[in-house]
């Protein structure tokens, strides 16, 4: 009981001894609080916003230092991209020095409504935003001289003129340009501080890497005078590994899946036409993908080239099936055309007046069979007829030999035949017969194609060195460039 009672006395005492003390410090705190006070409305007293530190005299310097809260998009579509940042400006005014110590207020952002503040923009912004989640992001300090503090976060979209020769190869220079709006050189002077960017390397970004950046100010001449521009500038190389797996890797492998026909029997026509077709398509909707996430610039970018050449080597392998199909089946028919003639070359008893008849329609079919446009069959004519007079019906093809069932060349007039040959080029332009000389020419300096595997078995070769060759060439040239 008494030790209790000694415990509330104890007590008491301590709230008595302590009382006192606390209603001091409390004191202290509302006169400083006062003091502050009574020192901001007297510096704000006859405080003219509208004037600039140091009116009239020497320009002012304004630093300026930013920090980098985060890269928060790039789009080659709007040529632009979004970034975050802190932007600190520093500079003094005199009218706002409040004593000689080293003394400094943080002030709420609105007192910046109250004094005078650059009125600093950036020159490639597209879209900004002041951030206000509680408050409005903004800082006032105020240093016991009158040197200032004024900091912001905000959102900003700025321009960047990308150029997309090298895309996605490419690396980009995209910059932050900062002037006054109002002020020329003669009012205030920009300046970066020794720091002057922060948090470029914690900065990420998913589609690029910042190799480097840099600071640079110069002087912006423009119609109302000459303007300090401060410029920050991030050199940004696209990382290619999202491109490796969405367009160059697939690319590859649609062009070797189009080989496959190589190592398919050239007579499982619907299994070669099929696999060259949906490659063909493939490589089209690859390149939809990819051009849908660019602007519509005109000229060559790096993934272009690849993707044409791409379609261009599946396109050759659906080509190269064409020609197989083209030489096996046209072999087969000349084949087959020889034989029947063969077969209707025996039965002959006719009248003489019918083989009269018969003899000069060849021989009309003959001199068109000169004029045939196709080279081919007219060269073989030629050689023939030049080189032992003899024509051998056997050689036409079906289409040229309606009536010569009693063919006989024994009974042929020569001076008919050389009539018509010598009647020809008269009639018809010399250029043109030049032309098809020359084509017939080239047909009969090509190879003869015997055995039309042979063409599968050189495009199994061809096409995987022309294609290795190429991304050769390619990665080399880009990557060295
Ligand atoms: C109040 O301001 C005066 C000068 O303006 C200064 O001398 C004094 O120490 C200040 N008082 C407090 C409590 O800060
Ligand atoms: C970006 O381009 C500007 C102007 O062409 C140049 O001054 C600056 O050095 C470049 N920046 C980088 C990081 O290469």
């Amino acid at each position: 009981m008494d030790q209790c009672f000694a415990n509330i006395v104890i007590c008491f005492g301590m709230i008595l001894i302590f009382r006192p003390a606390t209603g001091y410090h409390q004191a202290m705190v509302s006169d400083r609080l006062e003091n502050v006070t009574q020192t901001i409305s007297r510096l704000l007293e006859g405080y003219d916003i509208r004037l600039r530190p140091n009116f009239g005299g020497e320009p002012l310097y304004v630093g300026m230092d930013l920090t980098i809260a985060s890269f928060d998009a790039i789009s080659e579509v709007n040529m632009d991209y979004t970034i975050t940042l802190y932007l600190n400006q520093y500079w003094r005014d005199e009218r706002l020095a409040f004593s000689n110590e080293e003394e400094i207020l943080t002030l709420s952002g609105d007192f910046a409504e109250k004094i005078w503040v650059p009125d600093t923009f950036f020159a490639n912004d597209k879209n900004s935003f002041l951030h206000d989640v509680t408050e409005r992001n903004k800082l006032v300090r105020l240093n016991g001289d009158g040197a200032i503090t004024y900091g912001m976060r905000f959102t900003t979209t700025l321009a960047c003129m990308m150029d997309l020769h090298y895309y996605p190869l490419d690396s980009q220079n995209c910059t932050v340009e900062i002037e006054s709006y109002g002020y020329t050189v003669m009012d205030v002077v920009m300046y970066w501080k020794n720091t002057p960017v922060r948090g470029v390397e914690e900065a990420e970004l998913p589609q690029f890497t910042i190799v480097g950046y840099e600071t640079n100010d110069r002087k912006e001449r423009l119609a109302t005078g000459i303007y300090q521009r401060l410029s920050l500038s991030f050199k940004l190389q696209r990382n290619i590994g999202y491109f490796v797996f969405q367009t160059y890797l697939p690319s590859i492998l649609i062009v070797m899946l189009s080989w496959v026909s190589f190592w398919i029997n050239h007579e499982a026509t619907s299994a070669r036409v099929a696999l060259g077709i949906t490659t063909v398509l493939t490589m089209t909707t690859i390149s939809t993908g990819v051009r849908s996430s660019l602007p519509r610039i005109s000229y060559v970018k790096a993934i272009d080239i690849y993707l044409v050449m791409c379609f261009v080597f599946v396109f050759a392998a659906l080509l190269e099936y064409a020609a197989v199909n083209y030489t096996y089946w046209g072999a087969r028919a000349k084949k087959k055309s020889k034989k029947s003639k063969d077969d209707e070359k025996k039965p002959g008893t006719k009248s003489i007046d019918q083989t009269f008849q018969t003899q000069n329609e060849d021989i009309i079919e003959l001199q068109d069979v000169r004029l045939s446009p196709i080279a081919s069959i007219r060269n073989r004519h030629n050689s023939k007829s030049n080189t032992c007079g003899e024509i051998d019906p056997s050689k036409f093809p079906p289409s040229f030999r309606i009536t010569r069932s009693s063919y006989n060349p024994s009974h042929r007039t020569p001076g008919l035949r050389f009539r018509g040959a010598r009647g020809n080029p008269i009639h018809k332009p010399k250029v043109l017969h030049a032309i098809k000389k020359g084509a017939s020419a080239l047909k009969a300096s090509m190879p003869k194609i015997k055995d039309v595997n042979i063409i599968d078995k050189y495009s199994r070769i061809i096409f995987p060195v022309a294609f290795m060759l190429f991304n050769a060439g390619y990665w080399l040239f880009y990557f060295f460039e």
